[in-house]
């Protein structure tokens, strides 16, 4: 991003160590964009059965990149051997980045943002994976707001170049510059956006997918919308996006709108949907079903 008015010039703090906490689907694909930068990675993610997927989706993919002819063996070795899975942020808490993909869920980020704050080092930089919270709230859960960033990937974040910087009312220029310079390190393509509801590419593709689903609410299949849509020009349609994003993230925006702007109309649809257990690919089953019960794998 050049030329937009407050976002300061340089390439800020160097990162050269990062710790990614949550290791689903957005934190394992974090994790290979990063080993692919050819940084070290810790995953922190407290489930053991979260842990071993997380290793296995990582290995998988790095195996399947040697095999496409796109990265050697010993690249290949190097991103495993740098890269390491534990059930506890004070087992890796001497990043310089940290990058938060919990749970879409203030009070799982609050617990998280809380312990960093006890245990990051004064001058690390805590950023989040959120894509709808408020920022600022995030931030005011720590003494340190000016070291906060929102880093929002897209899923498959090991593949999608976009990434939402997002700058907090108290993010230091330092902070975002280093951010920025973090971005450019993982061939990203960085966008800065400030803190609102949605950032910048859910914002708008909330709507997208608000009249989707009263398309379906109105008799039309999956099938029919995500077609007319990949035609229309978009890589994916709206209802596979959201089976691969996980259809859950979507229900857990809808009920907090629910909350906040009660006069805004949803279909019930992608509701009843999650109602039935159907998250999309991690669940077998979404607008689609998978029947061969597993997440087919990001290009
Ligand atoms: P997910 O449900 O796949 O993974 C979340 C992981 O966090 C789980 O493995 C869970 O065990 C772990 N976790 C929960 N509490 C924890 C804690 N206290 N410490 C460490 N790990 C903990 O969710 P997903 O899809 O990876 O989303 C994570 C974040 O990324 C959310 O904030 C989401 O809004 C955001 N995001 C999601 C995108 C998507 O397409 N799914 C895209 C961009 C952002």
């Amino acid at each position: 991003v050049r030329n937009l008015p407050g976002v300061p010039k340089g390439t800020g703090q160097q990162v050269e160590r990062v710790t990614i906490i949550g290791g689903g689907l957005m934190g394992t694909g974090i994790a290979l964009a990063v080993l692919s930068a050819g940084l070290p990675v810790a995953l922190v993610e407290p489930r053991e059965d979260g842990r071993e997927k997380a290793r296995d989706a990582i290995a998988r993919t790095i195996v399947r990149n040697v095999h496409k002819g796109r990265l050697s063996e010993e690249a290949a070795d190097r991103q495993l051997g740098a890269l390491r899975i534990v059930g506890k942020l004070s087992e890796a808490s001497d990043a310089d980045l940290f990058i938060e993909a919990v749970f879409e869920d203030m009070a799982v980020k609050r617990q998280v943002f809380e312990e960093l704050d006890r245990l990051a080092g004064p001058n690390a930089i805590l950023g989040s994976n959120t894509s709808t919270l408020d920022l600022d709230a995030i931030a005011a859960c720590t003494s340190r707001p000016e070291r906060v960033v929102g880093l929002h990937f897209f899923s498959p974040a090991n593949i999608m170049r976009l990434l939402e910087v997002v700058r907090g009312a108290k993010t230091s220029p330092d902070v975002l510059q280093s951010a920025m310079g973090f971005a450019k390190a993982l061939g990203k393509t960085a966008v800065v956006a400030g803190n609102c509801d949605g950032f910048i590419g859910n914002r708008i593709f909330e709507e997208y997918l608000r009249q989707a689903w009263f398309l379906l609410e109105e008799g039309a299949l999956p099938t029919q919308v995500d077609q007319a849509l990949e035609k229309f020009g978009f890589a994916m349609g709206p209802c596979r996006v959201m089976d691969l994003a996980g259809q859950d993230i979507g229900w857990s925006i809808r009920k907090r709108r629910a909350v906040e702007q009660p006069d805004r109309p949803y279909s019930k649809i992608p509701d009843q949907v999650c109602k039935l257990g159907r998250f999309g690919q991690k669940t077998g089953a979404g607008m689609y079903l998978y029947p061969d019960g597993r997440t087919p794998e990001p290009d």
